[in-house]
């Protein structure tokens, strides 16, 4: 059987600039994300850049990553930035306190922003709050930021970086709720306060991100305490799901997953409420800055190692799809995390890389950054599916984002079909324009959605390119049950 629907594109009618941050990314000192997945050192035998592995630097540079977050996560909050700079064989050695593991401090602040410098990601710095203080965020900002002469102007200098990094984005501490010092929303709020004061003083243009929780109580008392909304850029929530086995999930599973991930609609909505109401015509940006799939397997003894299958590439299409909605308020997206962790895009065992699922979904969505984020109209069959209440609820089986690229006179249409066997047939109608010239199709599927790409079978999950004939405003797609479809066509 074949599906019906329609897919109705408003050229007419946006939801806004899609800010390319919303395809960030997110690396943490865990596991074998830093270590192994990005740091092999200068000495390894896997070829490197001062230390960083070529690989992935390729690969991840290849994804045209907007914004890289570091060094947390929970690290954030018990790292002392001191520690991981100048001479490598002098940094000392610590407890990583939060993930069990013993800290060398040779991938650090200088490190961090090579990587960032070499895969043209924007750094994103998230400070100490939790066993730190403002005077220690303040020195960091001075040796990246500070032009002039001073004590961590120079030292930057001496470490062979004369010219300041400018970095922008700077997270004043990292789940203070939890990990981050277990504060109440009260006292984050005064703490938040005094760093944003002291850090906004010292340098005007940064970009500063408080962290929130999904719960609209927490951020609510937050943002009450915190009063002088000036110092506020943006808020960030994160949110993580799961549902079954990371590869032995059921048919049902596989659909449920999709629910749980679209949680962060309502996340979103809930918050934005709130940033709208208190800043009273200033706008606060909303990050989402930790998010993905986070699959039981993946614990900490195994540096949150887990499979990733292409339901979790499909899921976070869907995802992807929020986000392009919410264009006009979300600011920033970091998907957990780049390499070897969580929802990564890359996976590394030695000497071998490879790229996941996750990685072909970054890559299809990649034309919509920088883009205007069309409205979209979706007609199409449901299924059954049990929200994370475990009530019943019904899922569209079409999920889609639309964007217009004014310079590059393209339009970008990605939808996918979460049917796990039936295909669909979708009349593409587009409203407000012409013809289409001649563009590209690509489409991701496999024949089980809980095959993985591995160092044997790196290629199992890739897409598949062809031309799209250039046409009328009215055509016909065809999607395989299990897709993802990109459509990149030029429009004339
Ligand atoms: O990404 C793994 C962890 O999840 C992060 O360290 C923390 O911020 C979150 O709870």
């Amino acid at each position: 059987m074949t599906g019906q629907a329609t897919l109705t594109l408003r050229l007419d009618d946006s939801w806004g600039l899609i800010n390319p941050n919303l395809y960030g990314h997110f690396i943490e000192h865990l596991g074998r994300c830093i270590e192994e997945g990005i740091w092999v050192g200068p000495e390894s035998s896997i070829p490197n850049t001062e230390g960083l592995r070529n690989d992935t630097v390729a690969a991840f540079k290849a994804l045209n990553p907007p914004v890289l977050r570091w060094p947390g996560g929970c690290f954030a909050d018990l790292y002392h930035w001191e520690d991981g700079i100048g001479p490598r064989e002098r940094r000392p050695r610590r407890v990583n306190a939060w993930w069990y593991k013993e800290e060398d401090n040779h991938f650090g602040t200088d490190e961090f922003l090579q990587f960032c410098r070499l895969t043209g990601a924007e750094p994103y710095i998230c400070g100490n709050v939790g066993s730190g203080s403002p005077r220690e965020m303040m020195n960091w900002v001075e040796y990246c930021n500070y032009g002039g002469d001073s004590h961590y102007a120079r030292l930057r200098a001496q470490y062979g970086h004369p010219e300041p990094y400018g970095v922008k984005y700077w997270g004043v501490g990292n789940e203070n709720w939890g990990c981050g010092g277990a504060y109440d929303p009260e006292c984050y709020a005064r703490e938040y306060r005094r760093y944003a004061l002291y850090l906004r003083r010292l340098d005007p243009s940064l970009q500063l991100i408080a962290c929130g929780h999904t719960t609209r109580d927490w951020n609510l008392r937050f943002l009450e305490t915190l009063g002088r909304l000036d110092l506020l850029d943006h808020l960030s929530i994160h949110r993580y799901y799961g549902c079954g086995h990371e590869t032995e999930f059921t048919d049902q599973e596989y659909y449920d997953l999709y629910l749980r991930a679209l949680q962060v609609d309502a996340d979103i909505r809930r918050t934005e409420e709130l940033l709208s109401f208190f800043g009273q015509g200033r706008f606060i940006g909303l990050v989402v800055d930790e998010w993905g799939v986070w699959h039981p397997q993946a614990k900490n003894p195994d540096g949150l190692y887990q499979q990733n299958t292409l339901r979790d590439a499909l899921v976070a299409a869907s995802v992807l799809d929020v986000f392009n909605r919410w264009a006009a308020k979300v600011t920033m997206a970091n998907l957990a995390q780049t390499v070897n962790v969580l929802q990564c895009v890359i996976q590394t065992e030695g000497a071998k890389m490879w790229l996941t699922p996750t990685y072909h979904v970054f890559s299809l969505y990649r034309p919509h950054q920088g883009a205007t984020s069309l409205r979209v109209d979706l007609e199409c069959d449901s299924v059954a599916v049990r929200n994370p209440e475990g009530r019943e609820a019904s899922l569209p089986v079409l999920s889609a984002s639309a964007s217009r690229h004014g310079e590059r006179g393209e339009l970008t249409l990605t939808v996918t079909n979460r049917h796990l066997t039936e295909p669909q047939e979708v009349a593409v109608r587009l409203r407000g324009e012409a013809a289409l010239g001649e563009g590209r199709q690509w489409v991701l599927t496999a024949e089980d959605v809980r095959m993985v790409n591995r160092a044997e079978q790196p290629e199992a999950v890739v897409p598949t390119g062809s031309p799209f004939p250039p046409g009328k405003a009215e055509f016909t797609l065809v999607l395989p049950p299990k897709s993802l479809t990109t459509l990149v066509v030029p429009l004339r």
